[in-house]
């Protein structure tokens, strides 16, 4: 066999010229499903050219702006800001060797490297890392060790997942039935989706004095179905897309303790959460806690590839190993990425090199002192902030439509849902372009 091939040089390939922006929108149309839209769409997006820092650059101007600044990092995931020098770079290296390979069988650098990073930066002793490709994958996965790890032990009737109301775990089938029942739309998916243990939502507020009654009615609740639970699963501290609200660490500890009384584990889901957003580089670090299985994926690459991870420690592991069955049964196609894996090492140099928790600080800050006009408003429930995170909620049903226009002619791009208005900017905005996007999130509010 040859030890090389020729292969076309690059000048034999030239890109296709930039279809017009209304040629585009006609195609995309016609062809393109978006993200919880109907098909054909009934909403026009905005066409992004390019993005660079924390500016989102269109393609044709929208409500007189040609740039916006980016409020939402690409739903939580870019926190160095787009086009980043160290990014592209390490994305340019690891191209130059190999943009894929397969993980069965194999191993590289990029992968090795970034699983000895995340398990030494992890609470406790979260040592054996899975990789995998998005965060809804991640969370298949770590149900599947839950359920396997039972399964190991001769436990196979602890098959069923505890939650509580309020969450959000992805749009895969596991994740979807520990969503919030109503807001993840279980009835349309009666009688085929598991049906799985809820308890009430947590009470609101970071710095709440924990409620005792809630307090027991997590231990009863654990308690209760202990014989059938494999897991808890929850997001700590912030629920995010299943409704953005921001709880007390005490409720994890609760967790973590009614888990130990009963034989269940816990399952942490740190997507949204991990990398520092909360103020915290994982926000099971606010609790103290130590889960058995943790997801993260988001922020994982600094928003450059999709990347995710289930990360679990040596008795999970070990349990699953013990079974009939000691494999886990998983291999994604693109699992360990290397082109992934190499940014997000790369972004994760980034993070710990700087002082990110100042940087969170500052950001939070910014949203916090831009947002005390929110409160006043007619119509708003309560704004609120936590980490880099701002959420204005109102007392009504927002209108996305009216709500995002009247944030884009403020400059920036923001993505309201529900009842609510909420930012999570990278942490590299300035202080002026923080002041902007609470300024929008206000012109939102007021007119969604
Ligand atoms: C807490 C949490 N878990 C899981 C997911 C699903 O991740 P992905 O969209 O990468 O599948 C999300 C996405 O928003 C999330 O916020």
């Amino acid at each position: 066999m040859p030890d090389s091939v020729t292969l076309p040089q690059p000048a034999a390939w030239t890109p296709a010229p930039p279809l017009d922006p209304e040629a585009l929108l006609a195609l995309d149309r016609r062809h393109v499903w978006h993200p919880y839209a109907p098909m054909p769409g009934t909403a026009e997006p905005l066409v992004v050219e390019s993005a660079s820092g924390v500016r989102l650059r269109l393609a044709r101007p929208a409500h007189g702006q040609r740039e916006l600044v980016d409020g939402m990092a690409s739903w939580w995931s870019a926190v160095h800001g787009y086009n980043h020098p160290v990014l592209n770079a390490a994305a340019g290296d690891q191209l130059g060797r190999m943009s894929h390979v397969m993980f069965g069988g194999l191993t590289h650098e990029p992968a090795v490297r970034l699983a000895e990073r995340l398990a030494r930066i992890s609470p406790g002793d979260l040592e054996h890392v899975f990789l995998c490709d998005s965060g809804s994958v991640a969370v298949e996965v770590a149900v599947k060790m839950c359920l396997q790890y039972w399964r190991s032990l001769g436990r196979p009737e602890k098959h069923r997942l505890m939650t509580w109301r309020g969450g959000y775990h992805g749009d895969t089938w596991q994740p979807m039935s520990v969503c919030d029942p109503e807001g993840g739309m279980h009835h349309l998916w009666s009688g085929t989706l598991p049906v799985q243990v809820f308890a009430e939502a947590p009470p609101s507020g970071f710095d709440a004095e924990p409620d005792p009654a809630y307090l027991t009615h997590l231990h009863e609740t654990v308690a209760r179905h202990a014989d059938e639970l494999a897991a808890v699963i929850v997001e700590p501290v912030v629920q995010g897309a299943g409704g953005m609200r921001f709880h007390s660490p005490a409720y994890l500890r609760a967790l973590r303790e009614a888990c130990d009384a009963h034989g269940v584990l816990l399952v942490l889901d740190e997507i949204a959460t991990g990398f520092g957003r909360t103020g915290e580089l994982f926000a099971a670090h606010h609790a103290g806690v130590v889960p058995d299985v943790m997801c993260v994926g988001k922020a994982l690459t600094g928003g450059y590839l999709s990347m995710a991870a289930a990360l679990c420690t040596p008795r999970v592991a070990e349990g699953i190993a013990r079974g009939p069955v000691p494999v886990l049964a998983h291999g994604p196609t693109f699992m360990g990425n290397p082109l992934a894996a190499a940014v997000a090492g790369a972004s994760l140099d980034l993070l710990l090199s700087q002082d990110w928790r100042a940087e969170v600080r500052r950001v939070g800050d910014g949203l916090r002192a831009g947002l005390a006009r929110a409160a006043g408003l007619p119509g708003v429930v309560e704004a609120s902030v936590l980490g880099a995170i701002g959420v204005v909620r109102l007392d009504h049903e927002v209108d996305v439509a009216a709500a995002t226009r009247a944030a884009v002619r403020a400059g920036v791009w923001l993505r309201p849902f529900r009842d609510m208005v909420y930012a999570m900017p990278p942490y590299v905005t300035p202080d002026e372009d923080v002041a902007r996007i609470a300024a929008a999130m206000c012109a939102a509010a007021r007119e969604g």
